[in-house]
């Protein structure tokens, strides 16, 4: 056919694009339950201290300010990792083999293409494997990641991670790396890494590789402006929580009403975010059938975004049968890259 000439010239024709791919939706009927109606919301709201599950912050409005953060000169985060990740993608690539590339979150994907970048210049065949509960994020970034990269097959898996971390099948090429950069891990209590980190040795094949990048502890005077910044970006994206409740269960959060406030933990090595009560208050949430009472001052606690130690992670990846080949840092060594393999 004349479309398979397409593939060598610099814009792929959409049909080629329809051809490398494919999107799977993962679903579990209790999934469906718990987030349309709403019960973890409920949940979180009637006790004390009130919490929300963090997740609600990404609604499309809170994907697009997170991408703001990202670009803030205090939110150092993204961009050291960007730096090491220009810095040692072809040396991962180099590691690995040619490897199917699964990848829990789908942000930007200027990370993504910097990985891929890697594998293209080595000629390997290039397989991705993004999985994200948002099938229509996953569907616009994986359209404009198969224009650009012509020889790219995407299999989309549109799910929450331990679905389809449990759901995927074993790697098509000879080996997988699966990556969870952005330090989303710190979004995750102790224990509930503990399950995920397990769930992800199940996902690979003794052999094969898991690529972690984590934010590192240091002093508050840094963390602290990261996560509260001058130009009120983390706060319009912490209050624009009660915005999605709003919209999801016709709710009447007034967010004039309360305020962002985050700080460091330092015993837990944790910032830990809130949304506090301006007054005395009382929401509804009409499609739950909740009214939420809230005194002067009471807070809402909506995230925690863990620091970590190299040497503690690095013991734990391991205990988990991922064993680090490779820890690469910046030279502040403000941020961490670990290249993982499964052992037997
Ligand atoms: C996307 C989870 C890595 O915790 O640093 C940024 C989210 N929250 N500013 C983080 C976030 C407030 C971010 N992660």
């Amino acid at each position: 056919m004349s479309i398979s000439k397409a593939a060598g010239s610099k814009i792929a024709s959409p049909k080629s694009i329809e051809k490398r791919l494919r999107i799977e939706r993962l679903v579990t009927v209790n999934e469906i339950v718990t987030f349309d109606t709403g019960s973890d919301v409920i949940q979180g709201l009637t006790q004390t201290p009130k919490t929300l599950p963090t997740r609600y912050l990404y609604d499309d409005r809170g994907s697009e300010l997170f991408e703001q953060i990202c670009e803030l000169p205090e939110y150092y985060l993204t961009r050291t990792e960007t730096k090491i990740l220009q810095q040692y993608a072809s040396e991962i690539a180099r590691i690995t083999g040619p490897c199917e590339l699964v990848e829990l979150g789908s942000g930007s994907s200027t990370k993504t293409r910097i990985i891929l970048d890697a594998y293209q210049q080595l000629g390997y065949p290039m397989l991705y494997v993004p999985i994200d509960v948002s099938a229509g994020i996953l569907e616009s970034s994986a359209r404009q990641l198969l224009a650009d990269y012509p020889s790219l097959q995407v299999h989309a898996l549109a799910g929450t991670y331990e679905l389809a971390l449990a759901k995927i099948l074993p790697s098509e090429l000879p080996s997988r790396l699966i990556g969870f950069i952005g330090s989303t891990l710190g979004n995750l209590t102790p224990q509930e890494s503990d399950i995920f980190i397990s769930q992800i040795t199940n996902a690979l094949q003794v052999g094969e590789y898991f690529l972690l990048g984590i934010d590192l502890q240091k002093p508050k005077h840094i963390l602290e402006p990261a996560y509260d910044d001058s130009q009120g970006v983390t706060a319009a994206f912490n209050l624009n929580i009660l915005e999605h409740l709003n919209q999801r269960f016709e709710g009447n959060f007034d967010t004039t009403q309360f305020e962002h406030w985050s700080f460091y933990n330092e015993t837990e090595n944790q910032i830990e975010s809130y949304l506090r009560s301006l007054r005395s208050q009382s929401v509804e949430l009409h499609a739950l059938n909740l009214t939420v009472n809230f005194a002067l001052g009471e807070t809402i606690h909506t995230e925690i975004s863990r620091k970590f130690d190299l040497k503690i992670i690095q013991q734990q990846l391991t205990a988990r049968g991922l064993v680090p080949l490779n820890v690469w840092t910046d030279p502040n060594q403000w941020f961490g890259l670990l290249l993982c393999q499964r052992q037997a």
